[in-house]
């Protein structure tokens, strides 16, 4: 496993949107261990791969010890809302508040290819909202509204 850089708003790679994977080997799943060794280290919840200028539709979730990976992720539903603070390992020091589905249900693949359905809520919807938007190239702050970022530059 080897650290990746994380790369930052002022990089235009972030913008790109990613591409499904299609073969599950082991390219896919050192990706994967660098993923999982550069969230760990930098303390964030969630990392997907374009931040690591890699435009594939893979990212990683670590959220109240539980620790996935998500390849080739649809989000199939979303209910209710929620509001909360909202951070991004590529915006570092910033965070603004952003509404999320409050419940979302999303299926995706695992490092072998298995097909998964999850149905998460509160933070954890969140925090998938929030990297599947990165493979598209979508950033929190696009849903901000013009609320007030907050944080050091
Ligand atoms: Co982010």
């Amino acid at each position: 496993m080897a650290l990746r850089k994380i790369i930052t708003l002022e990089n235009e790679t972030l913008r790109k949107v990613s591409k499904p994977v299609k073969f599950f080997d082991e390219s896919l799943w050192e990706l994967l261990d660098d993923m999982k060794e550069t969230l760990i280290k930098s303390t964030g919840v969630g990392l997907a791969a374009v931040q690591v200028a890699v435009l594939k539709r893979v990212f990683v979730i670590s959220v109240n010890n539980t620790y996935f990976e998500v390849i080739n992720p649809t989000i199939t539903k979303k209910e209710g809302t929620q509001r909360g603070p909202e951070g991004c390992l590529s915006i570092p020091g910033k965070q603004c508040s952003v509404t999320r589905p409050n419940k979302v249900t999303v299926e995706f693949f695992d490092r072998f290819g298995n097909p998964i359905t999850l149905t998460a809520t509160e933070f954890m919807a969140r925090a998938i909202c929030h990297e599947y938007d990165h493979l598209d190239g979508i950033l929190y702050i696009d849903h901000t509204k013009g609320g007030k970022l907050e944080g050091q530059l």
